[in-house]
């Protein structure tokens, strides 16, 4: 593979990291989709961890119980196109639940990207991002801590747990439309480390070798009048600000398990490529509930879901 080609290509750093399969015969591709609208769907969810019965929440039902309205939540908004997940606080056998959950649910291949915060692999949480593997391709993918040392497993000093991001770039198989597609969880103990968080994402954002449009997800632990929140709000554009229809605008994105007024942390962001000339027009933002099973939440967070389309 040409070097100009990897260039054109992918996301930051050396090719493969974290067994990403990078593709070997990527053909070098212009922009061949001239004239030619390509909507696609952004869905995001913090579905919580497994909590153990003595961490669990009043009202809290074990994931065993909840994974039934994670799953059918995201088939249920993500069978009308083109369609790219990301979640936080899944574990590693959650995340298998979820994907075996959408396999049986949908006519896809529902693989995922991302590796566990706390050792690489499978250990701790991940903040993966899902796709159907029949609808996308994954050009490139990379894991980086949100810390002062993101190429390894690794804490920000004041922060209450180990962060990650995940980056990738996807191409859509039917179109070969190449978006660059990041999900995160930033921390909830520490505004320094939410902030140094963003800082570092940004950066990263900055540095994508390639002009597809980007798009980051997740659960950010800022509300609006944070500075994490503020530093991606003027890096990016939140969809909820610029959307033409935003769908349950007052439902707050973080619901607890119980009936009482949350807050929105969960947000969903853009920015078209670099030297790019297509428009990314923000045509709905949602926030979805998340009761389920007479009542029930399936997690403390509602999803959010953003539509898009990219104007070319
Ligand atoms: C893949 O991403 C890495 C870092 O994440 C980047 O350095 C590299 O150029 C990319 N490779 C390809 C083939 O896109
Ligand atoms: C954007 O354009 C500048 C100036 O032509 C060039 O140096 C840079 O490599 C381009 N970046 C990308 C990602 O295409
Ligand atoms: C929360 O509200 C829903 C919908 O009104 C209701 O079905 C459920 O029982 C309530 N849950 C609690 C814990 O009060």
């Amino acid at each position: 593979m040409l070097l100009s080609n990897l260039v054109h290509v992918g996301l930051l750093l050396g090719p493969g990291v974290n067994g990403a399969p990078v593709q070997e015969k990527q053909e070098k591709q212009e922009v061949v989709n001239l004239g030619r609208n390509f909507d696609l769907t952004i869905y995001t969810n913090n579905v919580r961890y497994p909590a153990p019965y003595l961490k669990r929440k009043e009202f809290e039902l074990p994931w065993e119980d909840r994974k039934s309205g994670v799953i059918q939540t995201i088939i249920s908004n993500t069978k009308n196109g083109p369609s790219l997940v990301g979640l936080q606080e899944t574990k590693y056998q959650p995340l298998k639940d979820v994907l075996r959950g959408l396999n049986a649910g949908t006519t896809g291949d529902w693989v995922h990207f991302g590796v566990g915060r706390d050792d690489g692999k499978k250990k701790g949480e991940y903040a993966p991002v899902l796709y159907d593997s029949n609808e996308w391709k994954l050009l490139n993918g990379t894991t980086r801590w949100l810390s002062k040392t993101p190429l390894e497993p690794s804490k920000y000093p004041t922060a209450g747990s180990i962060r990650i991001v995940t980056l990738t770039t996807l191409e859509h198989r039917k179109t070969s439309e190449r978006v660059n597609f990041i999900n995160t969880h930033l921390d909830d103990r520490s505004e320094e480390a939410r902030d140094y968080g963003v800082r570092l994402i940004d950066s990263y954002i900055q540095q994508i070798p390639n002009s597809y449009p980007v798009f980051l997800s997740g659960d950010f632990n800022s509300v609006a009048t944070d500075p994490a929140y503020k530093l991606a709000a003027s890096a990016l554009s939140d969809s909820s600000s610029v959307a033409s229809k935003d769908i349950n605008a007052n439902l707050p994105s973080f619901s607890g398990f119980a009936n009482a007024s949350g807050t929105t942390i969960d947000f969903i962001f853009s920015k078209p490529g670099i030297n790019s000339t297509t428009q990314i027009d923000v045509i709905n933002h949602e926030v979805i509930d998340n009761l389920f099973d007479y009542g029930h939440r399936f997690s403390d967070h509602r999803p959010v879901l953003a539509s898009f389309s990219l104007i070319h």
